[in-house]
């Protein structure tokens, strides 16, 4: 099939990316469409499987398509104002459309006013920005999750857990003590998912106990150090890890591991994220359950949609919410259901 289409808008038009020959009846043919992307952090486990994804569907596209799909990633390495250079780039050299894996959600506004300035539409993911800021111009978008519902679901999981195995309630008190393992301070996923999963665990008749917390910026290594330390205050007292996400809670294993803690008194540890290495770590009991982060859902909506903006084509069959916002669904992965997921990863591959 080829991409045969009106040439209508002025965001198309402005696609140096973007190759156009003539159709008869005036309309254009597309034959390539160049997407940037900036992520904030490359080694972020779930956004780099997340990228690996994209590039998957980008191959797909093309194929089905025979519209070459260009897609340029770049590492913004944890700086806003180096992202911000990347975007400017990215403009000058043409892409139709950029996805931006915001640094610091809270500061869009020099990559809004670049893309305006030179109409490039703008896809935000899985670091959402404030509503006020997407709503500055018409083509700003979002492509993520609910967070809150992630928080849920691992409360779920976590209630179902303790209600299931006696033994989780080491000291028998009837209250599950936990400590909470934090992604970054700010970050919507991090304030949603903490408190959800705790008032969750509530709701669903556990009552529980705070005994400490720690800020490991979705990180494993920094993880392991803050359990560490956590274990070395409460020891054995730590009955259930809630973690923001799987990295966080692999790295409260590696301490429970160093500490040479016996397998039968780990507390329980739960994560979000559905990663393979997480995903393995419920298949091997180390981890009660994680919560599945859809990465393929938001890679091939991201993908859909930058293509549509490239192209000029139909964007209503992404079912866009307000007209900006896609949001994938979570869902919880115990040890039952695993192999579907690790299945899933399989055969994609
Ligand atoms: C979250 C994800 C984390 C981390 C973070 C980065 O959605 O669960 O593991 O990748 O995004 O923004």
């Amino acid at each position: 099939m080829r991409a045969c289409v009106l040439l209508f808008s002025g965001l198309m038009a402005a696609g140096a990316g973007m190759t156009a020959v003539g159709c008869s009846g005036g309309e254009q043919e597309i034959k390539s469409i160049k997407i940037g992307v900036t992520v904030y952090d490359q080694y972020d486990t779930f956004v780099a499987q997340l990228m690996t994804e994209f590039d998957r569907y980008a191959a797909i596209k093309e194929e089905e398509t025979g519209v070459a799909v260009n897609v340029e990633v770049y590492n913004a390495a944890d700086s806003q104002s180096t992202q911000n250079g990347q975007v400017e780039s990215m403009i000058e050299e043409g892409c139709n459309v950029i996805c931006v894996n915001l640094v610091d959600r809270t500061d869009p506004t020099t990559i809004i006013d670049m893309a305006e300035k030179s109409n490039v539409p703008i896809i935000f993911f899985n670091r959402e920005l404030v509503e006020e800021d997407l709503e500055r111009w018409e083509h700003l978008y979002y492509v993520g999750a609910e967070a809150f519902e992630s928080g849920i679901m691992e409360g779920e999981l976590a209630a179902e857990a303790f209600a299931e195995d006696a033994s989780l309630d080491k000291n028998g008190d009837g209250v599950f003590q936990y400590v909470v393992l934090e992604g970054e301070a700010g970050h919507q996923d991090a304030i949603v998912r903490t408190e959800y999963s705790v008032s969750t665990i509530v709701q669903n008749g556990v009552e529980v106990e705070k005994l400490g917390y720690a800020i490991a910026n979705w990180n494993r290594a920094q993880a392991q150090t803050k359990m560490a330390q956590l274990l070395s205050e409460y020891g054995d007292a730590i009955e259930l890890v809630l973690a923001n996400n799987d990295d966080m809670a692999l790295g409260a294993i590696d301490a429970l591991k160093a500490a040479d803690i016996p397998r039968e008194e780990w507390p329980a540890v739960v994560g979000i994220d559905g990663t393979d290495v997480g995903l393995e770590a419920v298949k091997n009991g180390e981890m009660i359950g994680t919560v599945y982060n859809d990465k393929e859902g938001q890679a091939l909506a991201m993908l859909e949609l930058a293509y549509g903006l490239s192209t000029g084509g139909d964007l209503s069959d992404l079912e866009l919410l307000e007209g900006k916002y896609i949001r994938l669904p979570y869902s919880k992965v115990t040890a039952d259901v695993v192999d579907d997921y690790i299945k899933n990863s399989d055969a994609e591959e």
